[in-house]
């Protein structure tokens, strides 16, 4: 017994003690919580009074995972790891039942933990899960050995390799649980323990065998494990060594499958995957964190909004809206705009009845939320109005003018921009304290980015709503400064430069593609371009078309492509050629037309590796990610890092593009971008902040601690 474990003896039944965790917010296991239930387990074991024990947690939920802090020193290699077996050992052995009491989410640890017992029962909304994979590791406290005697080979790999937890039904009917408790959780358990104390004895699960198959029947289902592992966790490690575990389940002795668990739950510790995902958890967690923003500061409620412009991006924001239970009015200055934006919006609920993951009447009810109308009826009463009209600085300027003059006074005045002066939109208004950029990403109902731009006068409380409102909205929000393009669409302009001069100089397309893909980027540069269209970012350089040097070299094909009327996906035709599937073709007459246009500019051609491909693209983007953090338009590298990670398609399992610097190298980085500055010019100035940083030995990772020591109030 400590702080944050107890030991009650209910008045009903005093023979049964009933263990209760209560470590908030979510009843970790850290190392307080292992030693207060090793010591009271212990104890109990002298007692002879008990004649069962029920471990309940308090609060929201049952234990939701083991501390990732501990995880974290230990993929480091600094200690902090924790080796629950001795605790699971004395549960599983215990001389009277051991009964887990589950409610709301029960994860990794927790789970490993009620596998250890006799018996588990949950309320019927409870849920369970083995998300290790989410982090490059397994179920290392003897999870990958339980669960598939309990729930068989089959859900066992399929829980380790998705990661996603189970509902309460679903958990029975496997076995994971024994019982579901309607009604009073602790009163239900406490009945379910004296019931099972009347027994003689009482199941250990490693003795179970009966679900473990045979090598015949579980050869399939490993094999379509891994199929499914790829396919859902392409290039990464830890989903394969859950089934390598599970694997040893079922073909050893407990023992040595044991071994064999420890084996590879070290060696996934101890791998750059389970480092860089571990980093992308933290990096997600901290983005909130802004130093002159109190955590308590009073953010506004958004219970109603209005969008000006009904197109992909102000479509999807008020799909995303309403699917948080904010009633929307959705503006467009044109009645044919305006159905194609509703019609957008009820195709895009169809694919998601079709996928089972709205039933029609809900969709009804959302669309019933979404007002559709040319006017600004309505208006005065939002508390946030969003306009999301074409890339247009003088077009958004006559709008925020014109919101001004309709807008109530705590109105939050957003724009969804993607590159454009939120204090030149600002200064449209009489309001810029109201002003905020709130850069949402495509498709809005399904991506998770937001990012919060923060103008010259944006008042803090805005930045708070703003950040609470990306919390409501199921997303993350990064605050960034208000520069050109921002921080993903300013290292995003790069990289996909960059890889125009690849083709120009000799690749095509698809093996710029292939190398991002290879790497593991959700998708390649080229398919993201058509994807997002053509003519969006022929918009944005017409905004720039005045701040172009001579002399600098251009991409030479999206302007053509653009003239062609190849606008991407929505066409058909883009960098690409596009089936019914919407599926990428190599197109022949593209890689045709940049072949001669290069030839005509007197470009050399020669053949390009992957690795080169991949150092061009991704170098220069880190290069300027090192410019927006000296300059201070980021926090930090791992605000930057959580941006890729969430809205651009960045491989969790690589941390983000600052993290993968870091694990490169920067000395590294740094040799190879002054070798392609030496070669290719101006555009590759290596940035001071990195070469500072990499002459010094040091990291972005570095870099980030000391400004949270910068950050920390005095
Ligand atoms: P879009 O072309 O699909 O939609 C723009 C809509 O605004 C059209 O329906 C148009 O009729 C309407 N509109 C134009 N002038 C208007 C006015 N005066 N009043 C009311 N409605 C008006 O453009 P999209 O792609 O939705 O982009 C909108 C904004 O979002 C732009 O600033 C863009 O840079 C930004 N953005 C776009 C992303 C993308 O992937 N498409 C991603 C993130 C931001």
């Amino acid at each position: 017994m400590n702080n944050v474990v107890k030991v009650e003896r209910p008045s009903e039944a005093a023979n049964i003690a009933v263990i209760v965790i209560d470590n908030p917010p979510v009843n970790a296991i850290g190392q307080d919580v292992y030693e207060g239930l090793l010591t009271t387990f212990e104890s109990l074991a002298k007692d002879s009074s008990v004649s069962a024990v029920v471990i309940a947690a308090a609060g929201r939920t049952f234990i939701a995972g083991a501390d990732i802090k501990l995880l974290e020193q230990a993929a480091r290699g600094e200690g902090g790891r924790l080796y629950l077996h001795p605790l699971l050992e004395i549960i599983e052995t215990f001389s009277r039942p051991v009964v887990v009491a589950l409610h709301g989410t029960s994860l990794g640890g927790g789970m490993e933990l009620a596998m250890s017992a006799h018996y588990r029962v949950a309320s019927p909304d409870a849920q369970m899960g083995q998300p290790e994979v989410n982090l490059g590791i397994i179920p290392g406290a003897e999870g990958t050995q339980r669960l598939p005697r309990l729930v068989g080979i089959a859900a066992a790999v399929d829980m380790c390799v998705s990661g996603k937890p189970i509902k309460a039904p679903e958990a029975l009917r496997l076995g994971l649980i024994d019982r579901i408790i309607e009604g009073d959780l602790r009163k239900g358990s406490i009945a379910f323990a004296r019931e099972m104390a009347t027994r003689g004895s009482h199941p250990r699960t490693r003795d179970r065998k009966e679900k473990l198959g045979s090598p015949e029947l579980n050869a399939p289902i490993f094999a379509a494990g891994r199929e499914q592992a790829a396919k859902i966790r392409r290039n990464m490690k830890a989903p394969l060594a859950a089934i390598e575990a599970i694997e040893a389940a079922s073909s050893l002795p407990w023992e040595q499958g044991l071994d064999r668990e420890r084996e590879i739950a070290d060696r996934c510790l101890a791998s750059s995957e389970s480092r860089a995902l571990i980093h992308a958890f933290f990096a997600e967690r901290g983005v909130s964190k802004i130093p002159d923003i109190p955590k308590d500061i009073r953010a506004l409620e958004i219970r109603k909004a209005a969008i000006v412009g009904a197109g992909t991006m102000g479509g999807g924001i008020a799909m995303a809206l309403v699917n948080a239970g904010i009633p929307v009015i959705l503006k467009d200055s044109d009645q044919a705009a305006l159905d194609r934006g509703m019609d957008a919006i009820r195709k895009n609920y169809d694919v998601s009845v079709k996928r089972g993951r709205f039933t029609p009447e809900i969709v009804e009810q959302r669309i019933a939320q979404i007002h559709p109308q040319l006017g600004y009826d309505g208006f005065q009463d939002a508390d946030l109005i969003l306009e999301a009209v074409f890339e247009n600085l003088t077009l958004k300027k006559q709008i925020f003018a014109e919101l001004d003059k309709i807008a109530g006074p705590q109105c939050v005045l957003a724009s969804n921009t993607s590159t454009l002066d939120i204090d030149a939109i600002a200064s449209a208004t009489s309001r810029p304290e109201r002003v905020v950029g709130l850069h949402f990403f495509s498709p809005a109902n399904i991506m998770r980015l937001v990012e919060i731009v923060r103008g010259a006068k944006t008042s803090k409380e805005l930045v708070a709503t703003a950040l609470a409102l990306s919390k409501k909205l199921g997303k993350v929000g990064v605050v960034v400064g208000n520069c050109w393009g921002f921080v993903g669409n300013r290292m995003m302009i790069p990289y996909m430069r960059e890889a125009q001069f690849l083709v120009e100089e000799g690749a095509t397309p698809a093996a710029v593609d292939k190398a991002l893909y290879d790497f593991g980027m959700a998708m390649g540069i080229f398919a993201v371009d058509d994807m997002g269209g053509i003519d969006v970012m022929w918009r944005v350089r017409q905004e720039r078309k005045h701040l172009d040097k001579p002399g600098i070299r251009k991409p030479l094909m999206t302007d053509k492509l653009y003239e062609m009327g190849r606008l991407g996906q929505k066409t058909a035709a883009g960098w690409y050629r596009y089936d019914e599937n919407r599926k990428p073709i190599p197109d022949a007459e593209v890689e045709a037309l940049i072949r001669k246009t290069s030839q005509e500019a007197g470009i050399p051609q020669r053949s390009i590796t992957p690795d080169e491909i991949l150092d061009r693209c991704l170098y220069i983007m880190i290069n300027e990610g090192a410019r927006i953090l000296a300059e201070g338009y980021a926090l930090r590298a791992a605000d930057i890092d959580t941006i890729y990670l969430s809205g651009y398609g960045f491989p969790g399992y690589r941390g983000g593009p600052m993290w993968y610097a870091d694990s490169v190298g920067l000395k590294t980085v740094l040799d190879r971008i002054v070798g392609f500055h030496r070669q290719h010019g101006e555009l590759w100035e290596p940035a001071p902040l990195l070469r500072q940083l990499a002459e010094s030995g040091r990291t972005f990772a570095s870099w980030d601690a000391d400004q949270e020591k910068r950050f920390a109030p005095q």
